[in-house]
């Protein structure tokens, strides 16, 4: 199934040559001042793909430094809006010519799919940098009529220095969009990429200094979370951080933060989204959403939709068509167009995902389908369907980030809204129904960041997207993620001998 990462794929593709490997530092590609190297693998085999820098503290300090005078004493942050939305518009530019190489190294370093991240991730990405390029020249600020002899204005103001800690599961789309508003709203950054897949943000470090940004704005440091991150969320220089990863790590964050200079905070952490499907659905379409919402991007999806409740009228139906489409749903190369599913995104998460399933075994729920590793090397997983699963366990609970959906049912329109709502977190939901009454009722009764009736996973720039409850605060995309980047200043002068007042 899998091939070397060294050599083709299984379908002859050409993989790409690793060109950057270095942390991106004031404009310049830098090894990390202590010498050390993380390795980055192919989870189609586990085989190293290459070493890349392990930035530390240090260099952490250096690329602080670097963002804090570019922030204090640069152009960036002082040109007009239309200007830096010019820069951002030749980066998407770049982007764009660059498309099929970036596609090939997430998915190398991801084990994402070639021929989807190409039309997805990438795209998105460059539609991102464009979306906020539009939107730096449309900023204002108000004027206050203050009572008295005064008059008062506000300035919006980029919030300063900005830490972005990312993860690996959409490497690209994660990068752009936290780097694209706060470059919009011109301030400067630190991008730490998750230790998983390093690779396209180095190139993308490349490709903003191609586009005309200026040295010292982006600054890219490859590390692991518990160095490098760890660092950023404490630095005493830093004026924000925008984070997306395990609710753990926010936690973790928000004290670092807490505990350094209180800087500003804003968190995206994953869910256990439900889906819940009445009786009145198209079956067929169904089936299509909810393998959607469990199985996309093999379940490394923070608004997985991987609770799927069923209402009884139509539940023993929908298990019987769910079980059959799966025989057709292909596990395999992420380089192959045939393929559904690719490999996991490391050894980590793979045993993680096994283990869950294993506790599903435990606890007494019924495998429908999929259940057990599939292939000799690396980290493919069977897609995985348990039913008779009861809503205190564990695979009903937790998130777990790989193909495991847990099919339950439900009677009444009451339950379905009690059910979806017992959990801690708050990302999104599903509905699929025909009666726009159903579909209404839930939307206003759920407590989540993004509803989708009769879809799943339908994403855009313009859509705002975060989290209720314990998913994290703060929205990514839309122009409520300008706002994060922005702080507002409020100007008071007097007025003399004004006839008006
Ligand atoms: P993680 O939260 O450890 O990793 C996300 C990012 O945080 C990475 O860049 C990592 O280097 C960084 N990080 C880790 N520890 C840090 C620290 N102490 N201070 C600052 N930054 C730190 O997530 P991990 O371990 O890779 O995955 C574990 C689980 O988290 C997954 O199985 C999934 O359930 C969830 N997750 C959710 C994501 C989402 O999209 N909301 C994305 C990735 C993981
Ligand atoms: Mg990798």
């Amino acid at each position: 199934m899998a091939s070397n990462s060294n050599g083709s794929s299984a379908n002859g593709f050409k993989l790409p040559e690793i060109k950057f490997t270095k942390l991106f530092i004031n404009g310049r590609f830098s090894d990390a001042i202590s010498g050390n190297t993380l390795e980055t693998r192919d989870p189609r085999t586990g085989n190293v793909i290459t070493s890349v820098a392990a930035g530390d503290k240090e260099d952490v300090n250096l690329a602080v430094k670097a963002a804090r005078e570019a922030f204090d004493h640069g152009k960036w942050p002082r040109m007009s809006g239309y200007e830096r939305g010019r820069i951002m518009t030749r980066f998407a530019d770049l982007i764009e010519q660059n498309v099929d190489e970036l596609a090939a190294l997430e998915s190398l370093d991801a084990g994402k799919l070639f021929f989807l991240t190409k039309i997805v991730d990438i795209k998105a990405s460059a539609d991102a940098l464009r979306y906020f390029a539009g939107a730096a020249d449309k900023v204002h600020g108000e004027t206050v009529k203050i009572a008295g002899e005064f008059q008062g204005y506000t300035l919006r103001e980029p919030i300063g220095v900005v830490g972005h800690i990312i993860p690996w599961n959409f490497p690209s789309i994660m990068f752009f969009s936290k780097v694209s508003p706060a470059l919009a709203a011109g301030c400067t950054m630190v991008v730490k990429p998750a230790e998983q897949t390093p690779l396209t943000a180095l190139f993308y470090a490349h490709l903003a200094k191609q586009a005309g940004i200026p040295d010292g704005v982006l600054n890219v440091v490859t590390g692991f979370g518990s160095t490098a991150g760890a660092a950023i969320a404490s630095h005493m220089d830093v004026d924000k951080v925008s984070f997306t990863g395990s609710t753990a790590v926010g936690r973790l964050i928000m004290e670092a933060a807490a505990r350094s200079n209180l800087k500003a905070v804003s968190l995206e952490l994953g869910g256990k989204s439900p889906l819940i499907i009445f009786d009145d659905a198209d079956v067929d379409m169904a089936v299509d959403i909810a393998r959607t919402a469990t199985f996309f991007n093999k379940g490394e999806v923070c608004m997985a939709g991987s609770r799927v409740y069923v209402q009884e009228g139509i539940y023993d139906q929908f298990v019987k068509k769910i079980a059959e489409s799966m025989k057709n749903w292909k596990v395999g190369d992420p380089f192959d167009p045939h393929v559904h599913q690719g490999p996991q995104v490391d050894k980590k998460q793979y045993e993680k995902v096994l283990e869950y399933i294993e506790h599903g075994n435990r606890e007494g729920a019924t495998l429908l389908t999929g259940g057990k590793p599939c292939s000799e090397q690396g980290y493919y997983i069977e897609p995985t369907i348990f039913v008779d699963v009861k809503e205190d366990m564990l695979i009903a609970q937790d998130e777990i980030f790989g193909p495991v959906m847990s099919l339950m049912k439900f009677k009444t329109i009451e339950e379905a809204i009690e059910k979806a709502n017992n959990t801690k977190y708050g990302l999104a939901a599903g509905i699929v129904s025909k009666d726009l009454n159903i579909a209404n009722r839930m939307s206003r009764s759920i407590r989540a960041g993004t509803i989708w009736i009769n879809c799943y996973l339908v994403l855009d720039t313009d859509c705002p997207f975060g989290g209720y409850k314990m998913s994290g605060f703060g929205k990514d995309n839309s122009m409520h993620a300008l706002e994060k980047y922005f702080q507002t200043k409020t100007v008071v002068t007097p007025i003399y001998n004004s006839p008006w007042l």
